[in-house]
């Protein structure tokens, strides 16, 4: 299994490294020749003005020119896709990795004394499907809001606000409806913290991390709601989707300390027990 994941990891690396060097090549040969196609046109159009006979020539270049620009975008933008797939693949092989690595990482068996990574199930037995992407939201806010790369950050922002995360499928269509790129979304929404890439359960629970709250606990208050509620490593979210545990700065309640948040709630002075629960009002509700 982990050398599986070794393998998955160095692969995926190796392909990381082709896509960004593909793009690069691909960014400096457009930053040589765009100027200079530019300049090949502008010199035949003054041509045209003073023999017309040249215009078919001129029409023969631009179709070129242009031909040359649209392959290369299309070629880009499916490069792009591709290395986002294959950093995702590298970070999940690579948090395998070091998981394994581990001897007594969060999630063992020495943990749990269970199987917590297998995705709890609901009082059926069945595990939730996925929630339905209504692509429908996107077109209209992109006809209000408008195609230009200007706008990416406050289309980003809607669609988070919307789905409360940002959904794959949401995103290819941002792509076809405007002139952002898939690189582009990529980049912006991992620079951004408040941007989210997997789906968010019903309750958002924060714990604070901030000074007066880690040192009262907060690390053990964490371990133990992810413990509880089976949240597998590396995500954030339970599998029934119900709960959301994100770390945050401080609340601005420190004499509460350690404190925690569900959906806007507070409650403080809590131990690893008494943050659990916390969270029992909420539990019966259905997932998101
Ligand atoms: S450090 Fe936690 S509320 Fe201030």
């Amino acid at each position: 299994m982990r050398t599986a994941a070794r393998t998955a990891a160095l692969a995926s690396g190796g392909l990381i490294a082709l896509c960004v060097a593909i793009l690069l090549t691909d960014y400096a040969i457009a930053s040589r020749r765009g100027p200079k196609d530019d300049q090949l046109i502008k010199a035949e159009q003054e041509q045209v003005k003073s023999d017309a006979a040249l215009a078919p020539k001129l029409a023969g270049e631009q179709k070129r020119i242009t031909a040359a620009r649209l392959a290369r975008k299309s070629r880009d933008n499916a490069i792009a896709w591709l290395l986002i797939l294959a950093s995702a693949v590298f970070l999940t092989a690579a948090k395998r990795v070091v998981k394994k690595s581990l001897p007594h990482g969060r999630g063992s068996d020495r943990d749990t004394g269970s199987q917590p990574l297998v995705p709890s199930r609901d009082r059926q037995g069945a595990i939730p499907a996925p929630p339905q992407i209504d692509l429908f939201f996107v077109d209209e806010l992109v006809a209000r809001e408008g195609r230009g790369k200007e706008a990416a950050i406050i289309l980003l922002q809607a669609i988070q606000s919307h789905y409360r995360y940002l959904p794959d499928e949401a995103l290819h269509r941002l792509c076809e409806l405007t002139e952002i790129t898939p690189a582009e979304v990529a980049g912006t929404s991992s620079f951004y913290g408040q941007f989210r890439r997997s789906p968010v359960g019903k309750h958002v629970v924060r714990v604070c991390h901030g000074t007066a709250c880690h040192v009262a606990g907060a690390r053990q208050i964490t371990e133990e709601l992810r413990r509880h509620l089976k949240i597998p490593e590396g995500a954030d979210t339970d599998a029934e989707r119900l709960f959301t545990v994100d770390e945050v700065a401080c609340l601005g309640c420190c004499s509460l300390a350690p404190v925690l948040t569900v959906d806007g709630h507070t409650s403080g002075r809590l131990t690893p027990a008494t943050a659990c629960h916390a969270l029992a009002p909420f539990a019966e509700t259905e997932p998101a």
